[in-house]
């Protein structure tokens, strides 16, 4: 069966690529290398250099490779970002999303896989957020991924395309071999951000508040690694060709860790102490994001494998193998 994976580049994209491909799928990768990286691209696939918002380019793609499904991670997802460049976040992912949308129709490919965020969610009061919670976005980036996932709701009922809308919380980690991992510019994410300190890149850690309503009083996160994350979509992919409904999931691993929890945990896999300090809170930041999973588990037989220690351990392998990321820009 012949995939597309638009945003087939970017850190989760390129580890989608390598697993559909390592299970024997044929892929057609399409990014505009706008941040992903062209090292990073699966070479057994094939690739196509170009913008989603550019309809003629997607419709040429699709005529050309007559692909079954498509799995959807071209998007800025950037919390900060999308607060002071509203209109760019929501012409790329929500107008992009749209013209895909548009191409998939005319060429009847009705299946897609989404990544969607916990950033729908924004401050919610009960733990762990289930999909029935109902959603509630503290920052543009959150709100583009909630308006990508009613139109794929309004262009079910319209054109019959299925869906699935995978809603992550906080992705982590790398493919264990360390060929392919996380390479950000700028680097906003709190695991590589760590490891920086003992890669002799930064000098320490900030942790960003610690007067938050929680134990140790620094937010608390929901972890998963991008291998399980992955395990999640081919699965979503295999219900949608089951012929099933389109449908909403959260992944994450159902357990939440401090900033400071995350510290300690990195200093035990690195086997040396982490230099850190406190700093101000940093706009936006819920004080706690724990998913609930049990609907994936239920529905798409999911079950998370990697542990945090092993999050932390493999994206350091891919950090000890590209000490400066990619380098292909
Ligand atoms: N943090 C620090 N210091 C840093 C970086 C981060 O203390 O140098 C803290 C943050 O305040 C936060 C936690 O570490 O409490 C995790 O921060 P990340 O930036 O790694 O991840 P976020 O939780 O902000 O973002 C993730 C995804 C987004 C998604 C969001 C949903 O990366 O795409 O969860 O809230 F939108």
């Amino acid at each position: 069966m012949k995939v597309m994976v638009v945003g087939g580049a970017g850190y989760i994209g390129s580890h989608c690529s390598k697993i559909l491909v390592d299970r024997g799928y044929d892929v057609v990768i399409v990014d505009n290398l706008s941040t992903g990286h062209r090292k990073a691209i699966e070479p057994r696939a094939s690739f196509y250099e170009g913008d989603i918002r550019d309809y003629d380019f997607l419709d040429k793609v699709f005529k050309k490779e007559n692909v079954s499904a498509v799995i959807h991670f071209a998007a800025k997802s950037l919390v900060g970002v999308s607060m002071v460049e509203p209109i760019d976040y929501f012409d790329n992912n929500v107008n992009g999303t749209l013209v895909l949308l548009k191409a998939m129709v005319a060429n009847n490919v009705k299946k897609i896989v989404f990544s969607s965020s916990a950033a729908v969610y924004g401050e919610q009061k009960v733990f762990p957020i289930t999909e029935e919670a109902l959603p509630n976005p503290e920052c543009t980036y959150g709100e583009t991924k909630l308006q990508m996932e009613k139109m794929m709701k309004w262009a079910d009922i319209a054109y019959g395309v299925k869906y699935v809308s995978l809603r992550y919380f906080n992705v982590a980690g790398a493919f264990p071999t360390g060929e392919i991992g996380e390479d950000h510019n700028p680097e906003t994410h709190l695991i590589p951000l760590i490891l920086q300190v003992p890669l002799k890149k930064r000098e320490c850690i900030s942790i960003f508040g610690d007067n938050y309503d929680t134990p140790d009083g620094t937010c608390i996160r929901d972890y998963i690694h991008v291998v399980d994350l992955i395990d999640a979509h081919i699965k979503a992919l295999e219900y949608l060709m089951a012929g099933n409904n389109s449908d909403i999931f959260n992944l994450g691993s159902e357990e939440g860790f401090s900033v400071k929890e995350m510290i300690v945990t990195a200093e035990e896999v690195v086997g040396e102490k982490i230099a850190k300090k406190v700093v101000a809170r940093r706009a936006g930041d819920p004080a706690i994001l724990i998913a609930s999973s049990k609907k994936a588990k239920e529905v798409l037989k999911w079950k998370p494998q990697y542990s945090l220690k092993e999050m932390i351990g493999t994206a350091y392998h891919f950090y000890q193998l590209h000490k400066d990321g990619y380098q292909d820009k």
